[in-house]
């Protein structure tokens, strides 16, 4: 069922998508193929289909949200492709398919997570049919959860290594590099289906739960997935020595721990009294994922 759902969600997303970034034949074509290739690669597209999700949970109609939906996955695919060059994770592997940089080399692979941060911005101000002020708000979220108090923040603390790794610290650096983008696409979609300032607090407390599970599971996959499942190489956090939530408090603690966030984050959903069914089967899917 889960399956269906987020099938037909991502032919929908994908063909928006490939409108948003069309193909080109200008002399700086190459940097549209690079971020193509990652945006096509076969990512769960988890973060546009919540989005759409709460946008229809409070009352948004049509297929207004696409557009916006669609810059968070922008986002996050351009948070992938820099995440995976050398001077990140070094990974070879994203999505199934050599990573950008061993595709297009490093130049292009930066310039096309800059290229897809960039547009990602038009393409949510192009979101038509919705209230604008709605608009500048979820795009002014989109930016603060995107940006250095978020994901970016996140990636800081994670790469630079510069602190003790405390379970504290870990959980610090889930909730900004991971959830940040994940409550974002939350928020987002409830903000343009016009929930109120309380029902956004509470979305956002939800998103903040399922985010930090969502990192303990890639964690947990980190060492126990396999590259064919998962599309990326297996020991990625053993090689770059990152210390992970695994290694401080074990694989059986921390699928415990991913259980009580998400057990949480239901009880959340409950809390709205609306019908919730498919973020509630999301929700407990990206719990028993294995990619
Ligand atoms: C991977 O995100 C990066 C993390 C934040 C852990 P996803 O697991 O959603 O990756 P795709 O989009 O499906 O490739
Ligand atoms: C990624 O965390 C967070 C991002 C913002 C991209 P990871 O480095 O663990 O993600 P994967 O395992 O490479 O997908
Ligand atoms: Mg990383
Ligand atoms: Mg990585
Ligand atoms: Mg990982």
């Amino acid at each position: 069922m889960i399956d269906m759902t987020l099938k037909n969600y991502k032919d929908k997303i994908d063909m928006r998508l490939d409108i948003l970034l069309g193909e080109t034949e200008s002399n700086y074509k190459t940097v549209v193929e690079s971020a193509r290739y990652s945006l096509f690669a076969g990512g769960k597209r988890i973060r546009p289909v919540l989005l759409l999700e709460f946008y229809k949970l409070f009352g948004g109609e049509d297929d207004c949200a696409y557009n916006f939906a669609c810059a968070v996955e922008m986002i996050h695919t351009y948070s992938l492709i820099h995440d995976d060059l050398p001077c990140m994770d070094n990974d070879d592997m994203r999505r199934g398919k050599p990573s950008n940089h061993k595709k297009y080399g490093e130049t292009t692979a930066l310039l096309a997570g800059d290229a897809l941060l960039t547009e990602s911005f038009g393409v949510a101000a192009r979101t038509i049919g919705i209230k604008s002020d709605y608009l500048v708000k979820a795009m002014a979220y989109l930016s603060a959860n995107a940006g250095i108090s978020g994901m970016i923040g996140g990636q800081v603390i994670d790469t630079l290594g510069e602190y003790e790794t405390t379970e504290e610290l870990l959980y610090e650096i889930y909730n900004l590099k991971t959830a940040a983008l994940i409550k974002t696409a939350c928020v987002c979609g409830a903000i343009l289906g016009g929930a109120s300032e309380e029902e956004q607090k509470k979305v956002a407390l939800f998103a903040q739960k399922l985010g930090i599970a969502f990192q303990i599971i890639d964690d947990i996959l980190d060492r126990e997935g396999t590259e064919e499942k998962l599309g990326k190489p297996i020991g990625s956090d053993l090689k770059n020595q990152k210390i992970t939530i695994v290694d401080i408090l074990g694989i059986e603690e921390c699928r415990k721990r991913a259980k009580d966030l998400t057990d949480e984050a239901m009880l959340i959903l409950d809390s709205f009294e609306k019908d919730s069914t498919v973020i509630k089967e999301i929700t407990e899917y990206l719990l028993v994922r294995d990619y």
